[in-house]
């Protein structure tokens, strides 16, 4: 990677800001003096220094976004995905979703470039709670609760695992309803409600595991997780 990308990513200012530190002469590479922009370095085997303070290279970044609707969950598409609404300056991380939601599902959504992480959290092994509030036109009972506590069948032959839901307003045909479930088929949440007979309005997904969205995120907005909430996907 150059030198002077390496040092605007590790929070040494712009690119412009960068070169004026290279020509005042205050980045060595293995102790030897770099001016040069463009210099490569290999930040895992040489030694970089900024005013003889290490540079403390970060290979993995993980971040929490509020996914807005209309974009698509996935690295490369003819229509803006998550990866898209990044700042360019994280591009050479090579960022993916953790997961998937539906182009109009809104809220939590990891993204990242480590792949153990998204082992950590994908793995069916692993059981990471996913938590949804979804708006739903009909009327959610309480035999609704029972039969997705149970499992429930879906069209096309597979059975959910037990999930829990629960009924949180109700008001003529509508009611707002949070699904919390264990697995991740595709349009799982949709496809439940479906299967006892009601339509999803609006989804959005508001917990990971043991880790609730920032409510203080804008949608499309994201930030970086701290140290302790990425160790509460790794401990588990
Ligand atoms: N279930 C759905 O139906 N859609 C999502 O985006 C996530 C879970």
């Amino acid at each position: 990677m150059r030198i002077d990308k390496l040092l605007a990513n590790m929070g040494y200012g712009s690119r412009k800001d960068v070169k004026i530190l290279l020509k005042q002469g205050a980045v060595r590479v293995d102790e030897a003096l770099v001016k040069d922009a463009k210099r490569h370095v290999d930040p895992s085997s040489e030694k970089v220094t900024v005013f003889g303070e290490m540079v403390e290279y970060r290979p993995y970044i993980y971040f929490m976004m509020n996914k807005p609707a209309g974009v698509i969950s996935a690295t490369e598409d003819q229509e803006t995905t998550v990866i898209d609404l990044i700042d360019p300056e994280y591009a050479h991380y090579d960022l993916f979703p953790v997961g998937r939601l539906d182009k109009d599902t809104t809220g939590f959504l990891l993204i990242t470039n480590d792949g153990a992480f998204n082992h950590a959290l994908m793995s069916p092994r692993k059981h990471v709670d996913k938590v949804y509030i979804a708006e739903v036109d009909g009327e959610m009972t309480v035999e609704d609760i029972k039969t997705f506590a149970n499992g429930v069948d879906l069209e096309d032959g597979y059975t959910t695992k037990p999930a829990r839901l629960e009924i949180l307003s109700r008001s003529g045909r509508r009611s707002v309803i949070r699904l919390t479930l264990s697995e991740g088929k595709y349009h799982q949440v949709k496809r439940m409600v479906a299967a006892v007979g009601k339509h999803v309005e609006r989804l959005e997904r508001v917990q990971i595991g043991d880790l609730e969205l920032d409510e203080t995120l804008e949608l499309g907005a994201y930030r970086e997780l701290t140290e302790e909430e990425i160790q509460l996907f790794f401990n588990k």
